[in-house]
């Protein structure tokens, strides 16, 4: 039967079978990005999407605390956001314990904090709200953001997979002392060893250490501002999408990243190279330049960026607190 079905598709012009494998496709996704937009329009779950936003809005928060150098007053309207939806929070009596909403108090109270520290005068506006927040929940303590040297940060590397796991952290600052490709090709070597849809192995590398080339990319990137011009490397890792034989099989690519991603995280962490993952949801323009900054073959879709170096002596750390394993849990 695959003989014959090869030779039918032999037999038809290219167009028609563009078309066919273009409907099929329609039809495979449709249901999927339904399901996306439905919950953007009618899902009225307040409580996902308070946490969301609190979430979203504490961690650029942290981020801008420990960024190598915290620039007085940063994020003012993030922060302004972030009152904003503790209060929204508070109103619709949701539990104040809850991880979300601590994380939130907390980072506010750590930015009072830090301005107090360098004696830096926040705006009227600002001060006022941040007051009000920071004494009304004062009992409530979040997680603070990490402040370690190199040694402290990488001591745990060789000790049991659960001590080592828990030490890796997203790292934010770097020095220019440069990574040796062949210390790179190792951890690359070991990401390998991820699990992959019929070791298909669909995962490719691409290692930018030119400087014009990186300044290209990161100006495409939207999370790497106060840091990402010191990474000594990026990593833009993509995935090749002629290994999937069928359109029902489009998740592997991004799925089988994932994992090989996690084990590079694992792996650089091991060879004692920090490394920050870099989103890419980016429009297709952003892409399209991405793909032609690196010339990155038509067959690959582009699934994310790593930002490395080695560590400067001293460094921050965001904190990132974790929901339990319980909270994540649904037993059957
Ligand atoms: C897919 C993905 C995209 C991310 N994008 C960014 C980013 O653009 N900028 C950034 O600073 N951190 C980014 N991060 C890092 C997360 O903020 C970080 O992993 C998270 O807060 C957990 O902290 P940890 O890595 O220190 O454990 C990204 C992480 C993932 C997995």
């Amino acid at each position: 039967m695959p003989n014959l079905n090869n030779k039918i598709k032999n037999l038809l012009p290219r167009k028609v079978l563009f078309l066919y494998y273009l409907h099929s496709a329609k039809k495979a996704v449709l249901p999927d990005l339904k399901r996306r937009i439905y919950d953007k329009v009618y899902n009225n779950s307040e409580t996902e999407k308070v946490q969301r936003d609190l979430t979203l809005l504490y961690h650029i928060v942290e981020k801008g605390l420990t960024m190598p150098v915290p620039r007085p007053g940063f994020g003012k309207k993030v922060v302004l956001d972030l009152c904003k939806v503790i209060n929204r929070y508070e109103k619709m009596n949701l539990p104040v314990d809850d991880l979300e909403f601590k994380q939130s108090v907390s980072v506010l109270r750590e930015y009072v904090e830090f301005h107090h520290e360098i004696n830096f005068k926040l705006d009227d506006e600002l001060n006022e709200k941040l007051k009000d927040i920071v004494s009304r929940f004062e009992n409530i303590e979040g997680l603070k953001q990490k402040n370690v040297t190199k040694e402290e940060y990488f001591k745990e590397i060789n000790e049991p997979f659960d001590v080592f796991c828990r030490s890796r952290y997203s790292v934010r600052n770097y020095t220019e002392e440069e990574i040796p490709q062949s210390v790179l090709s190792e951890c690359i070597e070991l990401a390998q060893k991820s699990p992959s849809f019929c070791n298909r192995q669909p995962t490719r590398v691409h290692v930018v250490k030119s400087p014009e080339l990186k300044q290209g990319i990161l100006e495409l990137q939207n999370g790497n501002r106060g840091f990402g011009h010191l990474a000594e490397t990026l990593l833009v890792i993509t995935s090749v999408i002629s290994t999937t034989k069928d359109i029902h099989e489009r998740n592997e690519n991004h799925l089988n990243g994932g994992m090989f991603i996690m084990t590079l995280l694992n792996a650089l962490h091991f060879k004692k190279i920090g490394a920050c993952s870099l989103n890419w949801s980016v429009s297709s323009d952003k892409d399209m330049k991405l793909r032609s900054l690196l010339n990155i073959p038509e067959n690959e879709v582009v699934l994310m960026i790593i930002s490395c170096g080695y560590l400067p002596e001293k460094l921050s750390l965001a904190s990132s607190p974790r929901k339990s394993a319980k909270e994540i849990t649904t037993e059957h």
